[in-house]
């Protein structure tokens, strides 16, 4: 069969040596040949990539670039999807393709959100090819977004395969594969079996996040929180210089640290560092993401109220008053 796939620069999918080839930044790659029959294509970033605008993401918060594409239409999301186009022109068997990777917003590269119709695009031209597309949802899934329960939904597509973990167990070791009964069937090919699949304690575990998900409002909360903390978050960057963009949606959200808002040369990650250290003093963590390592990635718990929020951006405020 088909084997050949195919993903976006900038991608983290894990670190076992399958996924580190599916894994396009430096900085979790050892020097080890890893990717056997993966090819990567260019990263649809409308901050940092060649094409954005002031219209393409799904977010409360667009980027400081202009824009004139027409209502509803993205320019930049369909020359992004161009590139994967020539990536499977030249690097693939001639009109084959075995699958399409792709986060629906890319967690640890930095929560860079694609142009709205770059994901539908892709799908199509992966699928013309025979591929098929799955979502990885390991941190976009489970509400966190706020208005859709899967990050696919808000791009209106519906992948193949669908992994999920993290939000999925609530800090409990649970992960899952979804996908269609014929896909499926190919584990039956040969045997499959891991000690811990299908654990009954795990699965509870499972089980019980779900209902606390929909009997607390859970998904509601990230939604309403998130874009309070976005909104509050993008009235920093009027203050501080440094917040060189804001993005993200529901309660997944990115703020890129920069040394000059024209240039967007990154913050030097000691600086970054100071920031972050200063939080953490104050008892709140984020991330640290995105090539650079100058994009605070910020995942809090879903369950934050909106003091917790406010509390937050005090701290920010301070961080980048005090520290740089
Ligand atoms: C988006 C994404 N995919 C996949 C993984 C890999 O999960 P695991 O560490 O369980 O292999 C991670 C882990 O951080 C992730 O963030």
């Amino acid at each position: 069969g088909v084997y050949v796939k195919c993903f976006c620069r900038n991608a983290y999918h894990g670190a076992s040596p399958y996924l580190m080839g599916l894994t396009a930044l430096s900085t979790w790659r050892f020097n080890v040949p890893t990717g056997f029959g993966i090819h990567q294509s260019m990263n649809p970033d409308p901050y940092r990539g060649p094409w954005g605008g002031a219209n393409c993401r799904d977010s409360p918060s667009q980027t400081l670039r202009s824009c004139d594409c027409g209502a509803g239409e993205c320019q930049a999301g369909v020359k992004y999807a161009d590139q994967l186009e020539d990536v499977l022109r030249f690097s693939m068997p001639k009109d084959k393709c075995g699958a399409f990777f792709a986060e629906s917003i890319q967690g640890v590269g930095g929560t860079t959100q694609f142009p709205k119709n770059f994901l539908r695009k892709a799908f199509d031209i992966v699928r013309a090819k025979g591929g098929i597309c799955i979502s990885d949802e390991v941190q976009t899934g489970f509400g966190r977004l706020g208005d859709h329960f899967w990050g696919f939904e808000s791009h209106g597509v519906t992948p193949d395969i669908v992994t999920m973990a993290k939000g999925i167990g609530n800090g409990f070791p649970l992960a899952a594969v979804v996908t269609t009964p014929e896909i499926a069937l190919s584990m039956a090919k040969a045997l499959h079996f891991n000690t811990y699949g299908g654990n009954p304690l795990a699965c509870a575990v499972g089980s019980a996040v779900l209902d606390v998900i929909e009997e607390e409002k859970i998904q509601e909360n990230a939604e309403k929180t998130g874009t309070h903390f976005i909104l509050e978050l993008r009235k920093l960057m009027d203050e501080f210089e440094t917040i060189g963009d804001v993005r993200g949606k529901g309660l997944m959200i990115g703020v890129e640290l920069v040394k000059n808002r024209e240039g967007i040369e990154p913050l030097p990650v000691e600086d970054v560092n100071k920031v972050w250290e200063h939080m953490r003093d104050y008892g709140i963590l984020v991330g640290k993401g995105g090539i650079f390592g100058n994009v605070l990635r910020i995942k809090p718990p879903m369950c934050i109220t909106k003091a917790d929020v406010d509390f937050t951006i005090a701290v920010l405020k301070d961080a980048l008053k005090t520290c740089l």
